[in-house]
């Protein structure tokens, strides 16, 4: 497994993550035994860089690995995220509160302090606001977290972001289905100092290339409940495309790329291409998932010609199907 340096933080994490939000039972029951299993597998393929929020299953995902890392012998690098519970969310902001609940991350997570705390899609007044950036300022310097960071839905937010002098890293949608951010933001990141962290990199699970048009989900699963972005924003879920057309480009594309390539590798390895990434954190339900991902670490760059193809194909037949903005 390759590292990178995750921005200003001095962290290196391993280039491919782990996306802890299936431990929290959002893409359907994953039980304890499998949970274990699925960070063991993370650690055994060199995999050290997770992230997780306090929401997801209510505190579960925190408090599985919480467990798990009392196993280790080498602390892991942990990201959680703040400000999508109810007592912040929408619009019950303050420093105090955004103080207790990641003091109460830290507590599940059993640490002193916690490595990385990102904002979790804050409304967009509160982000523009500044005042929530402040505050994340004032908790490094109280000792509460050791770096800050944001995780987004849009470019422009990103951008604001971005601009912040102790921001250490930005969380965002990007897969070869959601392409813009090479030409605007990564430049940016680069110049700036600052870590991405790649959310969605298989569009939640369309870029395996597995999902036929009578694929179902759980009732439980984020993506039967939110597929058309009824519970939460609709880029969280299938990166914003009508589920039936993801299936439909997803085989197009398939047929477009050379025989000996297939789309769960091509997908991975072309943000792995981009320089800017920190580590791509790819979720999985199972542990065999985790151990294919990490496989991604070893594979050669895509090539030029790839590369100009899956552009291509992202500007004339992906970019309008995504809902939601960009
Ligand atoms: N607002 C935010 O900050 C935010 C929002 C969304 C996600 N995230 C973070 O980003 C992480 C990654 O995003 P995501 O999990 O939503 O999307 P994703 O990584 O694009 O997709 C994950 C899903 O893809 C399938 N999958 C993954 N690897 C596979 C493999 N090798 N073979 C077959 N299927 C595979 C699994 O589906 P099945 O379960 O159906 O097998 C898995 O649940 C999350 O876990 C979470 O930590 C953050």
């Amino acid at each position: 497994m390759k590292t990178r340096a995750l921005g200003k933080s001095g962290f290196e994490v391993s280039e491919i993550g782990l996306g802890c939000w299936q431990l929290g039972n959002d893409f359907g029951p994953v039980e304890d035994e499998e949970a274990t299993k699925i960070l063991q597998t993370a650690t055994g393929e060199g995999i050290h860089f997770f992230d997780t929020a306090d929401v997801y299953g209510g505190g579960l995902s925190e408090e599985r690995i919480g467990q798990w890392r009392k196993t280790l012998s080498k602390p892991p690098i942990i990201a959680t995220k703040v400000g999508r519970n109810g007592e912040l969310y929408p619009n019950g902001y303050s420093k105090v509160k955004v103080k207790q609940s990641l003091q109460a991350s830290a507590k599940r997570l059993g640490v002193e302090a916690i490595d990385l705390a990102q904002l979790h899609c804050v409304p967009r007044d509160v982000l523009f606001s500044g005042d929530i950036l402040a505050w994340m300022e004032d908790l490094k310097q109280e000792g509460v977290i050791k770096h800050f960071g944001a995780s987004v839905e849009m470019l422009d937010e990103a951008m604001f972001c971005c601009e912040h002098a102790e921001l250490a890293s930005l969380q965002i949608l990007f897969n070869v289905f959601r392409q813009d951010a090479v030409d605007s933001l990564l430049p940016l990141a680069e110049k700036n100092d600052v870590g991405i962290i790649v959310r969605l990199p298989l569009a939640s699970g369309l870029l395996t290339g597995k999902m036929g048009l009578n694929h179902t989900f759980n009732a439980h699963d984020h993506r039967s409940y939110n597929k058309d972005g009824a519970a939460f924003h609709v880029g969280e879920t299938f990166n914003g495309i009508p589920f039936e057309k993801g299936v439909v480009l997803v085989e197009a594309l398939k047929e477009k790329l050379p025989e000996d390539q297939n789309i769960l590798d091509v997908s991975l390895r072309w943000i792995l291409d981009q320089p800017q990434v920190s580590s791509i954190i790819a979720g999985a339900s199972r542990s065999s998932q985790v151990m294919r991902n990490a496989a991604a670490s070893n594979l050669p760059p895509l090539s030029k010609e790839l590369h100009s193809l899956l552009a291509d194909f992202y500007r004339a037949e992906v970019r309008n199907e995504i809902r939601g903005g960009i």
